[in-house]
């Protein structure tokens, strides 16, 4: 298919993507995946940040504020903010328009990620919405080298879903990269079974964390981006 070859240019020059997934909201994926690419553009690594989640744009928030809108030039080029290159829905999404209907998604994000021309990068962080498989199947058919870090919270509710989307992972053939806990209370992770040979480690719970939001600096150095510090020595070592 035409357009598959064309994304598959356009993510030509990254070398390893990383795809922050759950199957429950609210677990920490944007303020995982936010943290993680500002810690590794702080350690010199060329690294872009995606925010795909149509329903709860948050990345630029956690960041900082939102940059000017992007210019376009054969495709949208990202723009920079605090040393990322960074691209949202953010900047097309028509608020009113919302919510769109599972083809409409799909189709929306197929297209953005068709559009957007990524520099050469060493790692792109892509931060899904919750759930939503098919989205999850897109991503796979669309970027194949694809690697996944599936966040949990310790709750029994969120690791039982979290164990059934590893399992539709493992089906489907996906790179599953690491197993997140967020919010730890202590540092006994819950069991994976199967999954227990994938990168785990725990975050930990940090009530100072909420401060810190939209204020890169400080969010790079609470105990939460500590726990994220074990992410990034995983992807890098
Ligand atoms: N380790 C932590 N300690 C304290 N607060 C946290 C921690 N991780 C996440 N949070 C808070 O939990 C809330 C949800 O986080 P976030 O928006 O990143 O989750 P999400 O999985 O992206 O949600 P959604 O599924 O809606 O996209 C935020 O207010 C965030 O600051
Ligand atoms: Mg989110």
């Amino acid at each position: 298919m035409l357009v598959l070859s064309l994304i598959d240019e356009r993510f030509s020059k990254i070398k390893r993507i990383l795809v922050v997934a759950s199957s429950k909201g609210g677990v920490g994926k944007s303020i995982i995946a936010s943290t993680l690419a500002l810690e590794l553009a702080k350690k010199g690594y060329k690294t872009g940040l995606l925010d795909l989640d149509f329903y709860g744009l948050s990345d630029h928030s956690i960041i900082g504020s939102l940059p000017h809108e992007p210019e376009e030039d054969n495709g949208i080029i990202p723009v920079q903010i605090e040393g990322i290159h960074f691209m949202s829905i953010v900047f097309y999404i028509d608020e009113a328009r919302l919510p769109l209907r599972g083809d409409e998604l799909s189709s929306s994000m197929i297209e953005l990620l068709s559009a957007i021309r990524w520099p050469e990068l060493d790692f792109l962080i892509i931060d899904m919405p919750p759930g939503l498989c098919n989205l999850i199947a897109d991503i796979m058919r669309c970027i194949p080298k694809a690697e996944f870090l599936i966040v949990t919270t310790p709750s029994k509710l969120a690791v039982e879903t979290a164990k059934r989307l590893l399992v539709v992972l493992k089906d489907m053939d996906a790179n599953i990269f690491a197993i997140v806990e967020n919010m730890s209370r202590d540092d006994s992770s819950n069991e994976f079974g199967e999954f227990k040979e994938l990168f785990m480690c725990c975050i930990p719970f940090d009530s100072k964390l909420e401060d810190a939001i939209g204020n890169a600096s400080a969010l790079l150095k609470t105990d939460f981006a500590k726990g994220v510090g074990k992410v990034v020595h995983a992807l890098c070592s």
